[in-house]
């Protein structure tokens, strides 16, 4: 009984030692996937466009970056923290034969150079969204739109809110707009 008491207590120690996903040094928002329904209502209010440049800010499995490149024939990139993450999603793009047009940077999205994008997509926390529409006041070019998930881009005003609907999975989810 003890042996068995002693095993159940390293097995505990073991899983909870493992940091949950998204949970990486540096990580600002932890890993939860925009459902697709509502990748789609974010790409259709970005109005992206062929051949427009669109980065995912923290992109988890690629869904973002794999829609944008795939139906909208956009160049699509997204930047993700968590090396799990970063390396099913790049396998994904491969097997999806978007190679050209999708790309996986493994890196901290607060350091990375956003200048070319027409579209961002923006799912993080609310402190997180401060930090980033600050790094995107610095860098974007004029006209660029930001569609953020749920959570408003700290003091940015949106051009446009839109709610989709419970899609089932319990509730419903807002998207911000916005046009710089
Ligand atoms: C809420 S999820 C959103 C995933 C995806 N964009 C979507 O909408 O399905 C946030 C993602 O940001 C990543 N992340 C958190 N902090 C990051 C950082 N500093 N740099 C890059 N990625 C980060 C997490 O690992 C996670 O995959």
């Amino acid at each position: 009984m003890r042996r068995l008491s002693f095993f159940l207590a390293i097995a505990a120690i073991a899983l909870f030692a493992q940091p949950p996903v998204g949970d990486a040094p540096g990580s600002i928002a932890p890993y939860l996937p925009t459902p697709n329904i509502v990748v789609d209502e974010m790409l259709k209010a970005a109005q992206l466009k062929p051949g427009e440049t669109l980065f995912d800010l923290g992109s988890g499995d690629g869904r973002i970056v794999i829609a944008a490149a795939s139906k909208y024939k956009a160049n699509a990139i997204g930047i993700e923290l968590d090396d799990a993450l970063a390396a099913s999603s790049a396998d994904r793009i491969a097997e999806s034969g978007l190679q050209k047009t999708a790309r996986i940077i493994h890196g901290d999205l607060l350091k990375q150079d956003y200048s070319s994008a027409d579209v961002v997509t923006v799912y993080l926390w609310p402190e997180a969204n401060v930090k980033v529409s600050q790094l995107l006041d610095l860098q974007l070019k004029k006209g660029a739109r930001v569609v953020a998930h749920d959570f408003e881009m700290g003091p940015w005003k949106p051009a446009k809110t839109i709610t989709v609907p419970d899609d089932g999975t319990g509730r419903s989810h807002t998207i911000f707009l916005y046009i710089r």
